[in-house]
Formats: structure tokens, C-alpha cells, sequence
């Protein structure tokens, strides 16, 4: 109870702070850095100038963002952007495509729409930034803030201080397994033992990252995939979910639970794993307080690929809805589900701590 109190006092602050980041005053960020890696969940601007379809840098995306369409893939903030003001930052992290102009010391995000921890993933789509690409790119930052701190190994000492968030492994479903006219992997791989390979090319990505002085991380399982209002349609279940895409998250979220425990296990010393579940919020009037009475259609009008017709007009009340487009959560739900995995009771959601607990 003292928790869900908590929950809906900081829900408060952030809907009066939502399109007002600029102007508000926040003390010291809990963290000094940041760095973002995944898909279009956390994507702020890396696609843009890609030779890609996977885009959202067009109106009505951006409509509740405070400069606009920028690429993020909703209305308004991403999960990663609300977490990024609860952890007190006094700006959102830029996208590595644009760092000029701002101070890569407090973070860079890396994520790209349509990303996989596989490179072959969203091929279809033209190019995208797979994991292994995002660290590639991170490696670049970091040999930047060798040269700003003066050595690899300040560097790495002031690296161990960020927090890593990894959001990724949807687009390794949505575009690549589920689509067997152009992708193999369902030929090759058991539902059981994609999810293993999955996890385990994320895991060998994790010690790489380790190897740059990463020691705080956030590992995001899926969302119900066959829940979006795309699997829905394609599907043709007149409004409910696909349980047979559900069960490949639920075997993922599963595996890269473990993997978490295994981690902290390996680097007890010094490094701490986190998994946030993000099948646990459910979909809809989650406390019957919610208001989400939308959960299978998307607010703004969607084109063939699933992603907003440009320039349309969205829902009238987009606080309503829990998906934006056809595969994205609405800023609303964002806010929702975020806050209670910054600062969760319940280890069924964030396992074996909350954000708040990690960065503390
Ligand atoms: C890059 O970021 C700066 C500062 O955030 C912004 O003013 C500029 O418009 C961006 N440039 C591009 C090409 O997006
Ligand atoms: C589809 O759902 C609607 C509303 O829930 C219901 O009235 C209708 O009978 C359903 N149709 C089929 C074919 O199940
Ligand atoms: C995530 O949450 C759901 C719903 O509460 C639960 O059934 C599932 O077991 C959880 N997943 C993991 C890996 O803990
Ligand atoms: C929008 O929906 C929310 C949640 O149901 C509700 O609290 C709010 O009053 C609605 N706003 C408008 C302008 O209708």
C-alpha cells in the first residue's frame, strides 16, 4: 500500500512535468550516465537519416513531445525517457546519429527501430542498427570519453558508474521468426531453443559490454507480442490476443530471467543484473484505476506496415489507449507500466530489484 501510494505521487509530478522537462529544476541525477541500447521502444532519432522504412519522425508521431516528431516511436515519452526524468536528469539522452551539441559523458542512446540481437532481423525493412552494431557504435563513445577524461582506464572507472539499459529481442519475433516466407530461423530453431540462442548472443553482447566498465544493467523481457493490435488484425481474432505469439515472449522472458540470476552470479564482485518484466502489467485497467479502455486497436490511424498514416489525426483522447500505433504503447501506457517498474513491490515484476533499489 505505502508503495502504491508512492507510485501515484510520482505519477503526479511526472503528468505535471511531462511536456515541461525544459523548465523544470531537478537536483543530481541518481546515475551520471546513461546508455540506451534496443529497438523502437527506445529509439530517439537513430533511423532518421537511415535507409529504412522503420521511421517515426513525422507527424502525428511526436504530438505530445515537446519539440515534436524527433523518431520516437509514440505520441510522447518512451519508457526510457520517463525513466531517464526519474532518474533525475536534467535532459533526455541524445540518439548516437546526433551527439552534437551535447555532453556524451552523461550517456548516448544507441537503440534503433526494427533492431535485433540478431543482424539479420528486419532485413526486409532496409537497414537497421543491430545489437552488436550498437556496441560497435558504443566503442566509438567510449574511445571519445577515453580522450575527454585523459585514459582508457579513466575511462573505464567513470564507465562503471552509468546505468546500461538493454531493451531488445521483439523485432527478433515480429520480424524474423513469425515471418517464415522470408526469414529461416522457425525452419532451424524449436520455439524453446530460439529463445536459447536469442538469449544467449544477448548474453555474449552483455560481456562485451562488461568489458567497456559496464556494471549496472536493466534487461527488459518482451511485451505480449500477440497482443499489439497488429498481431491481432493479421491474425483475425476479432479483438483478442494471439496466445501463440504470448508464449514465445513468456519462454524469452523466462530464459532471460535466468540469465540474470546467472550474471549476478558470475560478477557478484562487481556488477548487478536486472530483469523488468514487462508481461506483468497486463493490458488493460490494471488496478480497474487505470482508464486504458482501449487495448486492441491503435490510436492513430495505421498504414500497411503497422506505423501511423502521416499526418492523420490520432484519437481524441489518447490517454484512453494503451497502443499508439499498431506495435507501439501510447506515452500514457508508457508512464503507466515505467513507474511501477522504477519503483516496484512485487519481484514478479522487477526481479531480484526495482530501478530505484539498482541505482541507489
Ligand atoms: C541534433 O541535435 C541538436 C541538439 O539536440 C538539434 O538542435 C539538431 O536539430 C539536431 N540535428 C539533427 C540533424 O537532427
Ligand atoms: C467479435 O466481437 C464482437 C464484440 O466483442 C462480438 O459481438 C462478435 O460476435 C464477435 N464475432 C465473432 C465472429 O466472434
Ligand atoms: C511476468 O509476469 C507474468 C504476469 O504476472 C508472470 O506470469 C510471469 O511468470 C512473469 N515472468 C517471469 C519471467 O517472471
Ligand atoms: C481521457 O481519458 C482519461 C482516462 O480514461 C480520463 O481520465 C480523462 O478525463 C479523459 N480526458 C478527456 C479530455 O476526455
Amino acid at each position: 500500500m505505502a508503495c502504491e501510494i508512492k507510485t501515484w505521487f510520482v505519477m503526479t509530478i511526472l503528468f505535471l512535468s511531462a511536456n515541461y522537462l525544459q523548465h523544470c529544476v531537478y537536483g543530481k541525477s541518481q546515475v551520471p550516465c546513461l546508455f540506451i541500447f534496443g529497438d523502437s521502444l527506445s529509439d530517439s532519432g537513430n533511423n532518421n537519416n537511415l535507409p529504412t522504412s522503420a521511421k517515426s519522425n513525422y507527424k502525428p508521431y511526436g504530438i505530445d513531445f515537446p519539440t515534436g516528431p524527433t523518431g520516437r516511436f509514440t505520441n510522447g515519452r518512451t519508457s526510457i525517457d520517463i525513466i531517464t526524468q526519474l532518474l533525475g536528469f536534467k535532459k533526455f539522452i541524445p540518439p548516437f546519429a546526433n551527439t552534437s551539441g551535447s555532453d556524451i559523458l552523461k550517456g548516448v542512446n544507441y537503440a534503433s527501430g526494427g533492431a535485433g540481437i540478431r543482424i539479420e532481423t528486419s532485413m526486409t525493412m532496409g537497414s537497421v542498427i543491430s545489437l552488436g552494431l550498437q556496441l560497435t557504435n558504443h566503442r566509438v563513445i567510449v574511445s571519445q570519453i577515453a580522450t575527454k577524461l585523459g585514459s582508457l582506464d579513466k575511462a573505464q572507472q567513470y564507465l562503471n558508474k552509468c546505468l546500461y539499459y538493454v531493451n531488445i529481442g521483439s523485432n527478433d519475433y515480429i520480424n524474423n521468426y513469425f515471418l517464415p516466407q522470408f526469414y529461416p530461423t522457425r525452419l532451424i530453431y524449436s520455439p524453446k531453443q530460439y529463445a536459447e540462442a536469442l538469449v544467449e548472443e544477448l548474453s555474449s553482447n552483455l560481456l562485451s559490454l562488461h568489458d567497456t566498465g559496464a556494471r549496472k544493467y536493466v534487461l527488459v523481457g518482451l511485451g505480449l507480442l500477440g497482443c499489439t493490435p497488429n498481431a491481432i488484425f493479421t491474425h483475425g481474432t476479432n479483438g483478442s490476443c494471439v496466445d501463440e505469439e504470448n508464449i514465445h515472449a513468456f519462454i524469452f522472458n523466462a530464459k532471460l530471467k535466468s540469465l540474470v540470476d546467472n550474471l549476478n552470479y558470475k560478477f557478484s564482485a562487481d556488477s548487478k543484473f536486472i530483469f523488468i518484466n514487462s508481461t506483468s502489467h497486463g493490458l488493460q485497467n490494471a488496478d480497474g484505476i487505470s482508464g486504458f479502455g482501449v487495448s486492441n486497436a491503435p490510436c492513430c490511424p495505421s498504414r500497411l506496415t503497422g506505423g501511423c498514416s502521416p499526418n492523420e489525426r490520432p484519437c481524441y483522447n489518447r490517454s484512453e489507449y494503451v497502443f499508439w500505433d499498431e506495435f507501439h504503447p501510447t506515452e500514457a501506457w508508457n508512464l503507466f507500466t515505467t513507474i511501477r517498474s522504477y519503483n516496484s513491490c512485487n519481484l514478479v515484476s522487477t526481479y531480484p530489484m526495482d530501478i530505484k533499489h539498482l541505482v541507489d
